[in-house]
């Protein structure tokens, strides 16, 4: 840059002509205008206005001015300047008005999206029914009782009345296990726990058992190898057959609604005397053996019952087996399957649904029974 010159003249120096000067502004405004994103703005910025721009050049000779030229030359740089930087902020404005845009844009966030879900399990139908019943019970004041499912013969077979060489022990076909003197086996029934709560318990007695038991039974639609049941035991002074009778007839009502029956039919079981099957009224035709329709119910093939468990008068030598005088004291018990349960409940129609662990069959049926508690 040259020292103050007095016969210096602005308009002979190049850069500072007003036409030069007018030339740079529009060459500025409108490389401004015709960027097209940031990033080209950002470059004619620095090309336009940078330091080394036409226009920073020309401010920087007006140093080199006489001071009589220097404040008209100054204000004629400093408007070109001011003009180039306004062309500049308006296009900035704009284009970053366009970008904030599109990233909204692309941004969003599209609610309708199917989103990757993690599959949710589901508590087992039959646990969630076995804790309902275990809930009617306890309304009732009864206690629940636990038993093991490797069981001592003893307690499944002899205290239960079974003799050692009885026909009825083969009545249930049992799995045993381990070797046969050490005489376990898998619980073929929930009734060992009526003896394990006798003995453990003094009267009045009332407990309900649910429970899984095993069968060497062949998997078909109604039968399961492992499958549950609901036993149920009361033991006091004075019970007797209308204590059972009333006691189903409000289970029965409380797992299928009011209104339906319970039938007794004779049967035998060495653990009760007299002993019966217990069947319950049809939940489909309530008894009428036919539908409104006047077909035939295939529910209960037109019998009007259906079979829901054994039950019957605690025998006399199984309350002496758990020690208790068969003169002071009466009791009753009955053993119901939970799984077939389910299956008039819920309209199900293969039992070996249940033991699929497919949880779209858990998932429903579970809704469903939590709903209702
Ligand atoms: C008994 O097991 C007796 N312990 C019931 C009992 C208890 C009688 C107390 C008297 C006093 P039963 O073998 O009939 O009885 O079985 C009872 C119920 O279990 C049947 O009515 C049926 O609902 C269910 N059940 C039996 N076998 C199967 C099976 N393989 N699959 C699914 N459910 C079954
Ligand atoms: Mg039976």
């Amino acid at each position: 840059m040259s020292a103050p010159n007095s016969d210096f003249d602005p308009v002979e120096v190049a850069a500072l002509q007003p036409a030069a000067l007018e030339r740079h502004v529009a060459e500025a405004v409108a490389a401004f205008a015709t960027a097209a994103d940031l990033e080209s703005l950002a470059a004619a910025r620095s090309a336009h206005l940078g330091d080394r721009s036409p226009i920073a050049l020309a401010r920087r000779e007006i140093g080199a001015l006489p001071p009589a030229a220097k404040a008209e030359t100054g204000k004629r740089v400093n408007a070109a300047r001011v003009e180039a930087q306004a062309a500049y902020d308006s296009r900035l404005e704009v284009l970053t008005a366009e970008r904030d845009a599109r990233v909204l844009a692309e941004q969003r966030v599209d609610v309708t999206m199917p989103v990757g879900r993690g599959r949710v399990g589901a508590r087992h139908p039959l646990t969630l029914l076995s804790e309902r019943v275990e809930d009617v019970f306890v309304g009732l004041g009864w206690q629940v009782a636990e038993g093991p499912e490797v069981e001592h013969e003893w307690f499944n077979f002899d205290a239960l009345n079974f003799g050692g060489d009885h026909p009825a022990r083969e009545l249930q076909d049992t799995l045993a296990v381990g070797p046969e003197e050490a005489h376990l086996v898998l619980r073929t029934h929930t009734s060992p726990v009526q003896i394990r709560s006798l003995l453990t318990r003094e009267p009045p007695v009332f407990v309900i058992c649910p429970g899984r038991v095993y069968r060497a039974d062949t998997l078909d639609a109604t039968h399961l190898p492992v499958f549950r049941q609901v036993e149920g035991l009361a033991v006091d002074r004075g019970l007797t057959m209308a204590h059972l009778r009333g006691t189903l007839d409000a289970f029965a009502a409380e797992m299928f609604g009011p209104g339906l029956r319970t039938r007794l039919r004779a049967n035998y079981f060495p653990f009760t005397e007299p002993s019966a099957e217990m069947d319950l009224q049809c939940f489909v035709c309530h008894g009428a053996s036919a539908l409104p329709g006047g077909e035939p119910c295939r529910t209960c093939s037109s019998e009007g019952w259906i079979e829901w468990g054994g039950c019957g008068m605690v025998h006399p030598n199984v309350l002496r087996a758990a020690g208790l005088d068969p003169e002071v004291y009466s009791g009753f018990a009955f053993g119901i399957g939970l799984d077939r349960t389910m299956m008039f409940r819920n309209g199900l129609v293969d039992l070996r649904d249940v033991l699929d662990g497919d949880v779209r069959f858990s998932l429903p049926y579970g809704a469903g029974l939590a709903g209702e508690v």
